[in-house]
């Protein structure tokens, strides 16, 4: 084993430890990656949540991160020492199921490793996450990072970005299509930057109306504030495509009822089940959809997608030693609009 430093929760606690970690050898097709910038999502919080009072089960967070290539198992071609890489919430599957050969390897049949609190599919040990200055992976689940992306601005695009991405992008939106985003944090400022660089005509829907400002400089056309029933009103059956990344449960009627005649309301919040009233379905034929991370052609056509058009994320970049208070601001709705954790101070 190998060892190295990381930001863990252990026991009746959801505050995270500076602690040591260790990672497995090297395998044939591994890779070690240093990790530099890792994203906080709002799932990190989800599952510190969940963990809270769990003794005897160590998590630690962090999804979406980027960094360097140190070195190679023998039989990695694609990548050496160096290689500027990213790795997203998704390390492993099975890669034999018809998801994972239609190359959607988020949807595997036998589920895909997470990339932290997944099973390794050879040893059985749980994965830790990319709050942690080393990580150890599948080659096969590595990004190269295209040059020109910011490697901090980029982390949130493995879990944030990719998870917009699949929705817009399967949904068809492009010039001429009308897309609103719900919920303008970390997903829903990278669904605004990507609706608007693939040609559409796009509006945010929030609570925060001081938020107007920002999405304008995200090259969004409209703002509605979502508390406003006069401008919900107004907006009725106005988006062919709305994206909803709003973390905590909530009535989707409102949001059904902003979708044009045949378009897709896309749910992306984890939320457990939710009540639909089938008239909001009915009334314009609107479909329900949802969607969650995205698979490996995807994940590299995204980064490609977003370095040809000069897209990262809002961040506010914090040593990892403040990742508690990072946590605490997000917990609040105080994040412009992905903190990102600089891992360097772990050396
Ligand atoms: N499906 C997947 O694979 C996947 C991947 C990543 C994340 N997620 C989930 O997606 C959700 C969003 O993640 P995120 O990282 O973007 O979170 P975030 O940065 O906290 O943003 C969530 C946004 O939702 C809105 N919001 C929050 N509380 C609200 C409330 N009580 N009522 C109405 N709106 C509220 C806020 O936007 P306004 O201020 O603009 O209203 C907030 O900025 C989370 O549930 C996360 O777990 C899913
Ligand atoms: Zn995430
Ligand atoms: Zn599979």
């Amino acid at each position: 084993m190998r060892t190295t430093t990381g930001w863990q929760a252990e026991g009746a606690t959801a505050i995270l430890r500076r602690a040591l970690l260790q990672r497995r050898d090297l395998r044939p097709d591994d890779l070690a990656v240093q990790i530099d910038y890792c994203g906080v999502c709002h799932s990190d919080m989800h599952a510190l949540r969940d963990h809270d009072g769990k003794a005897g089960h160590p998590l630690v967070p962090g999804h979406e991160f980027t960094g360097v290539v140190t070195e190679t198992g023998p039989e990695v071609t694609r990548f050496s020492a160096g290689d500027r890489v990213a790795v997203g919430n998704i390390i492993d599957s099975c890669g034999q199921c018809a998801m994972c050969r239609a190359g959607q390897e988020n949807f595997c049949h036998a589920f895909p490793t997470l990339t932290y609190g997944g099973s390794d599919r050879q040893d059985g040990s749980t994965t830790l996450g990319g709050y942690s200055r080393e990580y150890v992976v599948r080659d096969q689940f590595v990004y190269p990072l295209p040059d020109g992306l910011d490697p901090a601005g980029a982390a949130p695009l493995l879990c944030a970005g990719i998870t917009v991405w699949e929705p817009l992008h399967t949904l068809g939106v492009g010039p001429g299509s009308r897309v609103a985003v719900a919920g303008m944090g970390g997903l829903g400022h990278l669904a605004v930057k990507m609706a608007v660089a693939l040609g559409a005509t796009t509006s945010v829907i929030s609570r925060s109306p001081d938020k107007a400002d920002d999405a304008r400089r995200f090259g969004a056309h409209g703002f509605i504030v979502s508390t406003d029933p006069e401008q919900m009103a107004k907006a009725r059956d106005g988006f062919d495509v709305v994206i909803d990344t709003i973390s905590t449960p909530h009535d989707l009627g409102p949001y059904l009822r902003l979708v044009a005649m045949d378009g897709t309301l896309s749910h992306l919040g984890h939320l457990g089940s939710v009540t639909v009233e089938t008239m909001d379905l009915l009334v314009g034929r609107k479909k329900l959809s949802s969607a969650g991370s995205g698979g490996r052609p995807a994940t590299a056509a995204m980064l490609e997608f977003c370095a040809d058009k000069g897209i990262t994320a809002e961040i506010e970049l914090l040593p990892s030693a403040r990742v508690n208070e990072a946590l605490d601001r997000l917990r609040r709705n105080d994040v412009r609009y992905r903190f990102v954790l600089d891992m360097s101070d772990l050396d």
